[in-house]
């Protein structure tokens, strides 16, 4: 009979998952990287002092097992030999209930690390993204999480077992005869030492370096695949592959120094270690010889010393292992700590029920409002982009066309204002509200109804056409179906590009890369098009749509545009003049060092008062350069 593998090794996977049921046992626990790197262990102190304890009784049993066996032997008693064997099935047993306890424990360390660490990195204030590299981050939390389960397996299956096994030893020899057992208590304790002074000495030496050693590279790493477009077009392969090899060849070089030196103090410990066999054997044999100590006893309990203290000889690498642990998890929670703030809610709401229950009935107001009040603002480079500047725009619900226009150089805020606006950038002073609801109190599932917006760099996650399509919208039940999103597909022109290959299942790259820079634009835009036709927010934010497109495509983008402009107020910057050709109202960034006032004029007015404005309409100067 033919059997099924697959078959097999699915209801292996089924068996096991039902037996070892660790899923009513483990959670993801929250974490308050305020507080020690230890609480996380301490709140789960029912697997902790399981672990240990299992541990602690089942080292001290398997020490005396010689011990045991020779009393045994001596006064030939078979029934004492059932009781051992029946201590030692049950040792077996405990040691088990001891790793499980621990595997819980490791399992629940890591994982709430890894996701609350994460939560607080999406979480943060975008401002202290910008100058750090996700790939150094992504070594931290990885480095982070790991570090607790090589933290709990030395702490719970090196170092506790040894230091056990070792007090069992000289507890047996003090026992036995005091005189030997204060030598043998000695002999550990040169040992000991001279073994934990020359590994704590390494692990001073190296660790700060090997953390700094693979941060550095991680963050080329990862930041040479993320932006392999970048690295091709400049030519760079050669000089990233290069660096990437030096980084490479630094951490190696690190390590195995770390090593080297970790390994010759182990040697030395290994001698100091057999120095101590021979003195103590000496010893031994001088006690047989002068009938202290019984031949059989002599001899088992010379073999419980070098079963139980044999470890020691690495008591020191552990003792290192264990503080390059903590070295690293502080690493992670100092990193987090010290990182930046978490100046707004973005995942839970926190918002109470009286709280909500105004904010709901702001949202549908008939008058839509844009407020902007005492605007400061600077990036951590210093330069202000805002100083003490005001915005007041009102236009009621009803009105057919609610579509503003942003203009300006470059590099004078507007992508800023957008993003201050949409509740991206939290400003330093000042109060943003829309329909008189502070954009930064509330959580992302009041300000989807509230705003929608679209990113000056177009982008797009890993996953199909479908998920980018409906990324933001609610998840539980469908909100479009397949013919409506090709539908607006259609219209932005990217349909018959992704009907050629998978439709709506087409995959699309990291990042966008699959696709050219003006696909990923429109579809950028019809992804903020079809979150705006569902959420059917007060206010929406778009940021040089067409800045990538050909004229056919932007005649488009600026229909829809329009649509758009019916039910929100839509602020757009834009890249052609064509873009906005029907806004209401155009906002110059060039005027805005002498007014505080962030106003909209409609064209004559605009005409009339910006230089930069007329001279783009002549021709003199395209838009955006
Ligand atoms: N994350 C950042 N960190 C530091 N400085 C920044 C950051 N983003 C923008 N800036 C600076 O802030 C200023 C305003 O940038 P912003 O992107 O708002 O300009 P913009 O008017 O949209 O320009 P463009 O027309 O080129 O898109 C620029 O001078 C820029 O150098
Ligand atoms: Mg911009």
């Amino acid at each position: 009979m033919l059997i099924n593998l697959n078959n097999v090794v699915e209801k292996y996977y089924q068996f096991w998952t039902r037996l070892a049921d660790t899923k009513s046992k483990v959670r993801i626990l929250p974490i308050d990287f305020n507080t020690s790197w230890t609480r996380i262990i301490w709140i789960q102190k029912k697997y902790f002092l399981g672990a240990f304890f299992c541990e602690t009784l089942i080292q001290i049993f398997y020490t005396l097992v010689p011990l045991f066996i020779g009393a045994i032997i001596e006064q030939q008693r078979f029934s004492l030999f059932v009781y051992l064997t029946g201590a030692w099935l049950l040792a077996i047993v405990g040691e088990f209930a001891g790793i499980y306890c621990s595997i819980l424990l490791q399992m629940q360390c890591i994982n709430s690390i890894q996701y609350n660490a994460y939560q607080f990195f999406l979480c943060v204030d975008p401002l202290y993204h910008t100058l750090r590299s996700s790939g150094k981050l992504f070594a931290k939390i990885e480095r982070g999480a790991r570090a607790y389960e090589d933290f709990l397996d030395l702490f719970m299956l090196d170092l506790v077992p040894t230091v056990m096994s070792i007090f069992t030893v000289i507890a047996s020899f003090l026992w036995i005869d005091v005189r030997l057992g204060l030598l043998c208590f000695i002999l550990l304790l040169v040992i000991a030492v001279a073994n934990i002074t020359l590994s704590l000495l390494t692990g001073a030496a190296f660790e700060k370096k090997l953390i700094d050693a693979d941060d550095s590279v991680k963050a080329l790493s990862v930041e040479s695949l993320t932006q392999v477009q970048l690295v091709r077009s400049a030519f760079a392969t050669n000089e990233i592959a290069r660096k990437a090899y030096n980084k490479n060849n630094k951490l190696m070089f690190t390590e195995s120094t770390a090593w080297v030196a970790s390994s010759a103090s182990t040697l030395i410990t290994r001698i100091l270690y057999l120095g101590s066999i021979f003195i103590l054997g000496t010893a031994v044999i001088k006690a047989i010889l002068s009938g202290t100590v019984s031949t059989l006893i002599g001899t088992t309990i010379l073999l419980a010393y070098i079963r139980g203290t044999y470890e020691i000889i690495k008591i020191g690498r552990r003792l290192r292992k264990l503080l390059k642990s903590v070295t690293r998890i502080s690493d992670l929670f100092l990193f987090v700590r010290t990182f930046g703030k978490q100046s707004f809610p973005v995942l839970s709401n926190q918002l109470s029920k009286q709280a909500l229950h105004e904010v709901e009935e702001k949202i549908d107001s008939p008058t839509i409002t844009i407020s902007i009040t005492n605007l400061d603002f600077e990036y951590n480079t210093k330069a202000k982009i805002f100083e003490s500047h005001h915005l007041s725009l009102e236009a009621p619900a009803t009105k057919t066309n609610k579509l503003y226009g942003i203009i300006g150089p470059s590099g004078m805020g507007k992508t800023t204002l957008l993003s201050i606006i949409g509740g991206q950038l939290k400003p330093s002073k000042g109060s943003i509200t829309i329909n008189g609801i502070d954009v930064y109190s509330i959580d992302d599932s009041l300000r989807k109804r509230l705003v929608a917006i679209q990113g000056q760099i177009a982008s797009s996650l890993s996953g199909t056409l479908r998920s980018n399509l409906l990324l933001g919208l609610p998840h539980d039940k469908q909100v479009y179906t397949d013919k409506e999103m090709v539908q607006t597909l259609k219209e932005v022109g990217l349909w018959s590009i992704f009907e050629e290959k998978d439709g709506l299942n087409t995959l699309i790259g990291e990042s966008g890369l699959t696709i050219s820079g003006g696909q990923r634009q429109r579809l950028n835009f019809a992804g903020l098009y079809l979150r705006a036709m569902y959420y059917n927010p007060r206010v929406i934010l778009i940021d040089e749509p067409t800045s990538s497109l050909d004229e056919i495509s932007e005649k488009a983008i600026t229909t829809m545009i329009s649509h758009l402009a019916q039910h929100a107020i839509t602020l757009v910057i834009a890249h052609r003049i064509k873009t906005i050709e029907n806004a209401i109202g155009i906002m110059d960034f060039s005027l805005l060092s002498e007014d505080k006032d962030i106003k909209f004029y409609n064209l004559v007015d605009l005409e009339k008062k910006s230089l930069y404005y007329r001279r783009l309409i002549q021709g003199h100067i395209k838009l955006d350069i």
